[in-house]
């Protein structure tokens, strides 16, 4: 038991009981169990492949990371699995409200500022490091295919699938409902086309050593864009549409 190995000085005592049985875990089995719990542990500097045998309070102290903050990060980790399947749950027409309020908003408040990000980069470094201007253009790219590509969600397909869900007869100018959904679904894997370009341009979103600021949030922020897209479009491909067709 850890608490046996805790002197009175250790500040690890003082954790609430709550968090010691995270403590207690080894690191490599934590992340066996669900790895998204890896992301957690490279946040925090925490060595989970090499250092995997050793116990969470024992990593934590090595990487001089506060086990409070990591375990409140594991437990938020945990917490979005337990969102899915409630997600997973949810009637359509409210899996939709929570897409569009979160997902669809997320990608209006960012795309602005990633084109005026990477315009900014072609602006300062343009002439001096020609593969800027590929990427600001990629950039633009995913941006203008996927602002018109919400407004055909918002204004076609997702109020035909929130009809259908309340029983109402659906009698839209697209035919089959299958047609609009696999109109979605072309759209999702053209963006994922465009950021694999990304990808390729910027070595994994990488920036080069002699990179400015603006040049490291713009990369920064395209992971986190990244991200967020990768999840919505999750939600609509293997949730929402798939549901929907069954309706149909
Ligand atoms: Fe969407
Ligand atoms: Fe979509």
């Amino acid at each position: 038991m850890l608490s046996a190995h805790l002197s009175s000085e250790n500040p690890v005592e003082a954790l609430s009981a709550s968090i010691t049985p995270w403590l207690e875990r080894k690191v490599g089995e934590l992340v066996a169990e669900d790895f998204r719990r890896a992301h957690v542990f490279s946040q925090f500097g925490i060595d989970f492949c090499c250092g995997g045998g050793r116990a969470l309070a024992n990593a934590c102290e090595r990487a001089e990371a506060n086990p409070e903050q990591v375990v409140a990060a594991l437990e938020a980790v945990s917490h979005s699995g337990a969102k899915e399947d409630e997600l997973n749950q949810l009637p359509l027409d409210q899996l939709i409200d929570y897409i569009e309020r979160t997902h669809h908003q997320y990608v209006r408040a960012k795309a602005p500022l990633l084109l005026e990000y990477s315009e900014k980069m072609v602006r300062a470094h343009g002439e001096h490091y020609a593969e800027i201007i590929p990427f600001a253009g990629w950039v633009r790219a995913l941006i203008e295919d996927l602002m018109p590509h919400l407004m055909k969600e918002e204004n076609i397909l997702f109020p035909a699938i929130r009809a259908m869900s309340q029983g109402e007869q659906v009698q839209g100018c697209f035919g089959h409902i299958g047609n609009p959904i696999n109109a979605m679904q072309y759209e999702h894997e053209e963006a994922g086309q465009i950021l694999q370009k990304l990808h390729e341009l910027t070595n994994d979103f990488t920036p080069p050593e002699y990179a400015c600021t603006t040049w490291r949030v713009c990369y920064a922020t395209l992971v986190e864009f990244e991200a967020d897209l990768h999840r919505h479009i999750h939600l609509e491909n293997n949730i929402l549409f798939p549901k929907a067709l069954q309706l149909a």
